[in-house]
């Protein structure tokens, strides 16, 4: 990370902190690591996106249904997905720092810094001539013929693929060795003083049952997908449902990340938004493209740079999966994993069967034009778009975030603000009086009691007006409306816009349509 990244970063950390927005655990107690609690403003941002992602993939599609399973489930679930056997990353600690660290992300990081070294260098040339007109694809994807011949990315290339094999082939020892062939060392103890690779499962366990002896063992669920898995008869039934078919839910899950790091990228406990898109064998690719291209374009509604956006296709897929890509996006700290699209085969479902001994079935009246006849029974294949959250919410504080300078010739002047998608901002709209006195904040309430019904609406009398905008800029508030002397004769006031704080004096009884007009949903779901 260069210096002025890095400081992005952080101050977009102590932004969120200072603001109400994320507060590290249990901080009184000096915080639980990897463990975020979201303040006033962090909740209502997070819950709008939330809605969001709900209203685009429920709401806005007549074939798809939201659930909301419990954390606790059968421990056989877990098995039968695979989770208790290979739910593991492999591991490597430096017997000097003793450090822990995931060995294959050292060897990605490696592998990282060798291509930017030169990408930084041909960056330029390489976004232009690979950028496919009017696509929405991200037009930081490289151009492979143009770097056959640079040496430094071949040998990028070439580690690639022996990492991947050695995944694939789950050889921990082939990994160590790779590690010590291309003398990767410790950031910490600057040594290559490795132990050897081990697995090291994720998932954490608790016993379930009053008494510890005979208690059974149970997960905290490491993805929401199992949930929707196991209720996909049950919705399918009760709904009358017909495939395709999707179940999506919203809620908590839980890693217990050894490598916990970069803030709420990488947490213990987190969320997850995912939708199981159920469909008829044979056409888990089509959907799979439909859904790649839809999920992108639910992130770039929002107005984000689409160089900011890249697909990573996965070499080694998880056990369930025959296609799997990533939406990645750039954060200060380089492009990282947002959401994931997986064609998840019939795999999990099938497994289900076979563990719970029931039937996954469906029957598919159609008639496949082909045999004349209808689909009959099967399982169905499942399509999966699964989003973190908390990987969300940073991506979208840190793409709202700006220092601006406002210095004129006369004086020094600066702000923070966050601008933030106004469907999106924690509030709505922040009602002035002008003073504390002469009826005004009789008048602001009146106002604001009409608004808040509709919107979230924060009432301010402190400190001089100008303070009262840095307040709200600083954490996203698209209008502020000012009442003042002239709002007790004409019932007018003044709005001002965040963004290009321009002001402008309108009546009172226009705010709403005004506002509304500004964060209606509408916006981002047309
Ligand atoms: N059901 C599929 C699944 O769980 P995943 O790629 O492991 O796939 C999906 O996780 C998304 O969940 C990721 O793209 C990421 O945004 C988020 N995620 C995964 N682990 C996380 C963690 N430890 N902390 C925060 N978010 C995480």
């Amino acid at each position: 990370m260069s210096k002025s990244t890095d400081e992005l970063f952080k101050n977009v950390i102590s932004h969120a902190k200072e603001y109400g927005f994320v507060f590290p655990s249990s901080e009184i107690y000096d915080g639980l690591s990897a463990v975020y609690d979201y303040g006033q403003f962090g909740a209502e941002l997070k819950n709008n996106i939330k809605t969001y992602w709900w209203k685009a993939m429920v709401q806005m599609h007549d074939n798809i249904v939201g659930i909301d399973s419990a954390i606790f489930m059968h421990p056989k679930i877990w098995k039968a997905s695979g989770h208790v056997d290979g739910f593991s990353d492999p591991m490597i600690d430096n017997k000097d720092s003793k450090k822990r660290y995931r060995a294959d992300q050292l060897l990605e990081n490696y592998i990282e810094n060798l291509k930017d070294e030169v990408l930084n260098l041909t960056v330029d040339a390489l976004e232009e001539s690979s950028k496919p007109d009017n696509s929405p694809v991200p037009i930081r994807q490289i151009n492979e013929e143009q770097l056959k011949d640079n040496a430094k990315y071949q040998k990028a290339l070439d580690i690639e693929r022996r990492l991947n094999d050695l995944l694939i082939a789950e050889d921990l020892g082939g990994l160590k060795d790779l590690i010590i062939e291309l003398k990767i060392i410790d950031p910490i103890s600057k040594t290559a003083n490795w132990t050897d690779v081990r697995q090291f499962n994720l998932m954490f366990s608790t016993q379930m049952g009053a008494v510890a002896d005979d208690a059974d063992v149970v997960y905290l669920r490491p993805e929401t997908a199992q949930g929707i898995f196991v209720n996909y008869l049950n919705v399918q039934k009760s709904g009358r449902m017909k495939i395709p078919f999707g179940i999506a839910q919203i809620g908590k899950a839980f890693r217990n990340e050894v490598i916990a790091r970069q803030f709420i990228i990488r947490m213990r406990e987190f969320e997850q938004m995912e939708m199981q898109y159920f469909v008829r064998p044979g056409t888990q690719k089509e959907w799979f493209n439909q859904w790649k291209e839809a999920r992108l374009k639910w992130h770039l509604a929002l107005g984000t740079d689409a160089a900011k956006y890249r697909y990573h296709e996965h070499v080694k897929l998880a056990h369930y999966a025959d296609a799997a890509y990533d939406i990645e996006f750039e954060f200060p700290f380089g492009f990282k994993e947002v959401e994931g699209i997986h064609s998840r085969t019939n795999f999990d479902l099938s497994q289900h069967e076979k563990f719970s001994g029931k039937k996954m079935q469906y029957f598919d009246p159609e008639i496949d034009p082909e045999t004349g006849k209808p689909y009959g029974n099967y399982v169905p294949y499942v399509i999966e778009t699964s989003i973190g959250l908390d990987r969300m919410f940073l991506l979208t504080m840190i793409n709202a975030y700006e220092e601006e300078d406002l210095s004129t010739e006369e004086k020094q002047d600066s702000r923070t603000v966050l601008h933030l998608h106004p469907c999106l901002a924690p509030v709505k709209a922040a009602i002035f009086p002008l003073t504390k006195k002469d009826g005004l904040p009789e008048k602001a309430r009146e106002i604001m009691d009409k608004l808040k019904i509709d919107f979230n609406i924060q009432y301010e009398e402190k400190d001089a007006i100008g303070k009262r905008y840095r307040r709200q800029d600083a954490i996203g508030t698209p209008f502020c409306i000012t009442v003042d002397h002239q709002t007790l004769e004409d019932n007018t006031v003044t709005i001002r816009h965040r963004d290009s704080m321009e002001q402008e004096r309108v009546p009172a009884d226009q705010l709403d349509k005004i506002i509304g007009e500004r964060v209606s949903w509408r916006n981002l779901l047309k």
